[in-house]
């Protein structure tokens, strides 16, 4: 038996494979939280790929034991309505019921999408996982890039919470930077000096093409973003995953806010990215060491 890539005491990975291949190697409630940007379904044709999950864990190999019946006629009607939808949850689909399989009893998993794909996307997760697992829908506003005038400017992404237990997952906004209040002049100078915590609307800057934060990375998430996330649904020494890592936003956070992170990416160019924003943080493990465990 060939020695698992990710141990628990080990130190954070920066993963080069398809995360349908990394994934089935690591064990059962491992990650504490789990986000995942996956590309989204606007070059649609690119979706048509077929996933072969290979589990080592327990040989099922399929999600039997989530909603069953309910989820494949909730997933007939929405594909009725339009299938390249289809397409793009049959890439999906198999990778969050992965998530799902990997979060811990108090894990949250937030899966950042587009409004194109939000609203199909919300209601296949309900009835993959239930809906009591639903814990929010953020919105991400930023004001950037040009104005489409026939229509409202579309300058926001979406970003759905879910907790793998809903009576026992942690959250702590304590740990969260505060907002400046709207209407300073109604509160008290107290309440004003320390700021208020953000609910589920987040106003943030894109990734500066001109700052320090930028990785070259097209479509590389705003650290400021990933920190709330991190700071309130994991603790300092916490393992939190994202596989669809790209420039490896997740694992600058994590590393920044003492947790351990595995970052798993595809694409060549993500990993040279990561390789020079994580490397002092986690060990770079090749595509050759990922194929060779995942087939053992
Ligand atoms: C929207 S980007 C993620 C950007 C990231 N949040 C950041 O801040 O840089 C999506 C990433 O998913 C990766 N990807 C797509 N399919 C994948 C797969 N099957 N396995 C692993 N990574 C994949 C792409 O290479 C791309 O880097």
């Amino acid at each position: 038996m060939s020695t698992p890539l990710w141990s628990p005491s080990g130190r954070s990975l920066v993963v080069h494979a398809d995360n349908a291949v990394f994934l089935p190697t690591l064990p059962d409630g491992a990650f504490t939280m789990i986000y995942v940007d996956p590309p989204f379904n606007t070059g649609r044709s690119q979706r048509r790929q077929q996933t072969t999950m290979v589990r080592s864990t327990d040989g099922t190999g399929d999600r039997v034991g989530f909603k069953g019946r309910s989820y494949s006629t909730v997933k007939g009607l929405l594909s009725s309505y339009d299938d390249a939808f289809e397409d793009y949850w049959a890439f999906l689909e198999p990778r969050l019921a992965e998530a799902w399989r990997l979060l811990a009893d108090d894990g949250t998993l937030y899966v950042h999408l587009d409004y194109r794909e939000v609203h199909y996307a919300k209601v296949m997760l309900d009835a993959l996982f239930g809906r009591d697992c639903f814990l929010n829908e953020i919105i991400w506003a930023y004001d950037y890039g040009g104005r489409a005038k026939n229509r409202w400017p579309a300058k926001h992404d979406n970003i759905l919470v879910y907790v793998k237990n809903p009576a026992a997952y942690h959250f702590d906004n304590a740990e969260v930077d505060r907002e400046p209040y709207m209407a300073p002049g109604l509160v008290t100078p107290e309440k004003v000096a320390l700021g208020k915590l953000p609910t589920d609307v987040w106003w943030h800057t894109i990734v500066s093409p001109t700052g320090k934060e930028k990785t070259g990375y097209p479509t590389q998430k705003p650290e400021g973003l990933l920190r709330r996330t991190v700071a309130a649904s994991s603790r300092e020494g916490d393992w939190v995953l994202d596989f669809f890592a790209g420039s490896g936003t997740l694992g600058a956070v994590a590393a920044k806010l003492n947790r351990k992170f595995v970052c798993v990416d595809a694409n060549p160019q993500a990993i040279e990215v990561m390789s020079k924003r994580l490397g002092h943080a986690a060990d770079i493990v090749s595509g050759d060491a990922v194929q060779s465990v995942a087939s053992a």
